[in-house]
């Protein structure tokens, strides 16, 4: 059952007193509070364990509120945001006053988006204003795709779960700033960078390894208990028998599907990247509750959402050491 208006009416009264709400949204579930509030944007830092200069995302009902968060938004911005929102976009804009620098992670740029999901937009409707909200896991662990996830997570951490049921998306929004001359491919994720080329009429760049300066950015992230090793296709089956002292997970590409693969846990990955996408996080979520402490995957190809797929596995499979 989704949200009634009661719920939704307890969720306002909880970010106006600045505490904190999972949200559902199209992509990942999201750790929401007044984006204008710096003391309840703080608890979003100590809740996940995330350093304050990690800028978060502000997301708005709708287009039409843009120049009441972002200035000089430039004519790229407005064309993307009419031809994704809602949808799983960022745009990165220079920051409106009513952002505080909290928000921002001390930034001048601020991140915005309109999340495709009707209880989201219902409660930044009711709310009537914006709300800042990273995903809402603990930093550098794996996205949340369900409430169930959220409440196994972060407990009572969180003043009010809104469950809006599996996030469609699966993976997080693409990121996109549009402050330079040129816009410029942040992050991979929703919207396929095809998509935002056609958009915009010319092709984008997309840094294979952009400077380590945001969250998402880091080599190890969205990553499970598990370690998460990356193979070739043909390797797998023997990669899985390497490693046969360990408790294997192996995620098994189409491709792969009937090839015999001894391991504690095999996933079949779907064909359909949407359908991949959209279980990714939660196929590592599970291989860590099956008690995996390896997960052998391969990378899809990086066309559509196979961008963002290929992204999130090359961050989980990150060293682990010198994460900030
Ligand atoms: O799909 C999503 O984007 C989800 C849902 C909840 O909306 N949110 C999400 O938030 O993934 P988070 O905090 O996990 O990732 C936000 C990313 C980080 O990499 C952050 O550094 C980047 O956005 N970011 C935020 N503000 C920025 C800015 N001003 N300049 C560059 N990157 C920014
Ligand atoms: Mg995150």
């Amino acid at each position: 059952m989704p949200p009634g208006t009661e719920e939704i009416q307890n969720a306002v009264d909880v970010l106006r007193a600045g505490g904190l709400v999972a949200i559902p949204t199209e992509t990942v579930y999201g750790l929401a509070a007044d984006a204008e509030n710096p003391r309840a944007v703080g608890r979003i830092f100590t809740t996940k364990g995330r350093p304050p200069s990690h800028p978060l995302i502000v997301h708005i009902a709708g287009a039409e509120q843009l120049a009441d968060w972002a200035d000089d938004v430039p004519e790229t911005a407005r064309l993307l945001a009419e031809r994704f929102w809602p949808g799983p976009l960022t745009l990165v804009l220079r920051r409106g006053r009513r952002v505080p620098l909290e928000t921002t992670g001390g930034l001048e740029t601020v991140a915005i988006r309109v999340p495709d999901h009707p209880v989201a937009l219902e409660l930044l409707t009711a709310f009537g204003r914006a709300v800042a909200a990273p995903s809402a896991n603990r930093f550098g662990s794996v996205s949340p795709t369900t409430a169930e996830h959220v409440r196994l997570e972060l407990g009572d951490d969180v003043d009010f779960v809104l469950d809006g049921g599996p996030c469609g998306v699966g993976v997080e929004s693409t990121i996109v700033d549009v402050t330079g001359p040129a816009p410029t491919v942040l992050r991979p994720g929703g919207v396929t960078r095809e998509d935002l080329e056609a958009a915009l009429g010319h092709a984008l760049a997309v840094p294979a390894s952009s400077p380590v300066r945001v969250p998402g950015q880091h080599p190890s992230h969205y990553a499970p208990r598990a370690r998460v090793v990356l193979v070739e296709p043909q390797d797998l089956a023997a990669e899985a028998v390497r490693y046969a002292d360990h408790k294997v997970g192996v995620l098994v590409p189409p491709a792969l599907a009937g090839t015999a693969i001894e391991a504690h846990a095999v996933v079949p990955l779907p064909a359909d990247l949407a359908d991949y996408a959209r279980g990714l996080f939660g196929y590592l979520r599970d291989l860590d509750h099956q008690g995996c402490d390896v997960i052998l995957a391969t990378l899809p190809e990086e066309q559509g959402l196979g961008l963002a797929i290929a992204n999130r596995l090359r961050r989980a499979a990150g060293p682990r050491t010198g994460e900030a």
